[in-house]
């Protein structure tokens, strides 16, 4: 058995979707292991192109396992919707497979998302913060295996309904609660569902002679524990919760393939060292459509930043970058990249994790020259200029690029 894992190592929408959809070929199942339906992970081949939420990134191979598992969170709308989206673009999904113990987003996650988290955070608004919450309280939770119980299910929505009221009410905020409506939703998700819910950990452990890779949401800089916090998600995003959020021993997982993109960009607030609020800015933004998947909110961009990807791939264990849009940095007569911060009058090569640090650093940059590179010749035939960036990162990281990524589909790509 091989397991391998891509993650992200900024603050998300690195191209995770893409490299997942291009390595799948080369695993038999492809899992997700954190997050929800904040995540949207474009996949294009040719014409077809997906924003997935929740599914893994091998829906263009019928015969491979997609497999939602425990560290996820659930809206239940938004799979079925999925669910129906891909099979009604001809793309089998008998081989999805379901976490029973996952956790499920409720009404009263959103509603909750919306007053209390979003206005500092600026969350998706899809409730992924407060059910993680519930998940950890154990008592106002609902997972997937619950399904079953219809009755006990049903005095379950009434209780947690009762309680989240009060709780939405202390915001100043008045909401009801249908607990028919939300029950019979729920039995409708059931039956869609029934076939598919399963033990992540036993399907996968058991899974012997078969290449599995771990799909990663959001980036590490978003990781709960490691990231910006509080301008972060709510889960665990870095390679260690692959196993927490599926079941298999942290010693299975082998490769970890850190994705990058040759940029930064975030979505939503917090500090941003590298953050260009001029026409740099606006030009990455342009030439990269940075515009969010999931909400479509602008995305803020800046140069690309060493001291983040020197800690995003020390705390994963990287053993190789994808460095994704490289394309997108054409044009430009120079290219900066931060290679430490100065906080306090002083220069640091580690990436703050006191906030009110992070805050405060100021980027020291290396200039390098631009490129403008075409099409054919990104495959064997970089400008010196391109091979001076990427050989620049490399030499700075200590991690070799393997997969270099210059545009969407899966053959703009040159794998070392
Ligand atoms: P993810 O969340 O990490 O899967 O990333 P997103 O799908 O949210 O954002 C990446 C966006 O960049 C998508 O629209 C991709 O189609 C696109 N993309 C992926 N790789 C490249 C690339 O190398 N160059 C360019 N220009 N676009 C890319
Ligand atoms: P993928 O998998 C980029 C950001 C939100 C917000 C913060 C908290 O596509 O890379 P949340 O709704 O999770 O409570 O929002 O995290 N965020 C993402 N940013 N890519 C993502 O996922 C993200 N998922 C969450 O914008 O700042
Ligand atoms: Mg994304």
């Amino acid at each position: 058995m091989t397991v391998d894992a891509v993650i992200g190592l900024q603050w998300g929408d690195e191209a995770k979707g893409k490299l997942v959809d291009l390595l799948a070929k080369d695993y038999d199942y492809i899992v997700r292991f954190n997050g929800g339906d904040n995540a949207g992970h474009t996949i294009k081949v040719g014409d077809k192109k997906f924003g997935l939420h929740l599914i893994p990134s091998g829906i263009f191979y019928p015969d491979k396992a997609k497999v939602i598992g425990n560290g996820v969170v659930i809206n239940p709308e938004t799979l079925m919707n999925e669910i129906k989206e891909v099979e009604e673009a001809g793309y089998s999904l008998e081989n999805l497979f379901i976490s029973g113990s996952a956790h499920l987003i409720m009404p009263w996650h959103k509603v909750m998302d919306g007053i209390e988290a979003e206005k500092k955070i600026g969350t998706t608004k899809r409730g992924i913060g407060p059910a993680y919450a519930d998940k950890a309280s154990r008592v106002t939770a609902i997972r997937v295996y619950d399904l079953q119980y219809e009755d006990k299910l049903k005095k379950k929505i009434e209780f947690i309904a009762g309680v989240k009221e009060k709780v939405i009410g202390a915001y100043g905020v008045e909401h009801k609660f249908n607990v028919d409506e939300i029950h019979s939703n729920l039995m409708e998700f059931k039956e869609k569902i029934k076939n598919r819910i399963v033990s992540t950990s036993f399907l996968l452990n058991e899974a012997e002679g078969k290449n599995i890779l771990l799909e990663g949401a959001q980036g590490t800089l978003l990781d709960v524990d490691h990231g910006t916090y509080p301008y972060l998600t709510s889960s665990n995003i870095v390679v260690g919760n692959a196993a927490t959020g599926t079941g298999l021993p942290p010693k299975k997982i082998e490769k970890v393939i850190g994705v990058a993109k040759a940029y930064t960009t975030r979505v939503g607030t917090g500090p941003f060292p590298t953050e260009l609020e001029d026409k740099d800015g606006e030009k990455l933004r342009g030439q990269g459509h940075e515009f969010g998947t999931t909400t479509g909110r602008p995305r803020r961009c800046g140069w690309l930043d060493l001291v983040i990807l020197r800690y995003t791939a020390m705390i994963n264990g990287v053993d190789e970058i994808a460095l994704t849009k490289i394309d997108v940095l054409n044009g430009f007569d120079e290219l900066k990249v931060c290679i430490a911060y100065e906080v306090d009058g002083k220069e640091t090569k580690q990436f703050p994790q006191d906030l009110e640090k992070l805050e405060k650093a100021k980027p020291v940059y290396k200039t390098l020259k631009g490129f403008d590179m075409k099409e054919e010749d990104w495959k064997g035939n970089l400008s010196s200029e391109a091979k001076e960036y990427l050989e620049f990162v490399e030499k700075e990281l200590g991690v070799k690029v393997s997969i270099l990524s210059f545009g969407p589909e899966r053959d703009q790509t040159v794998m070392f």
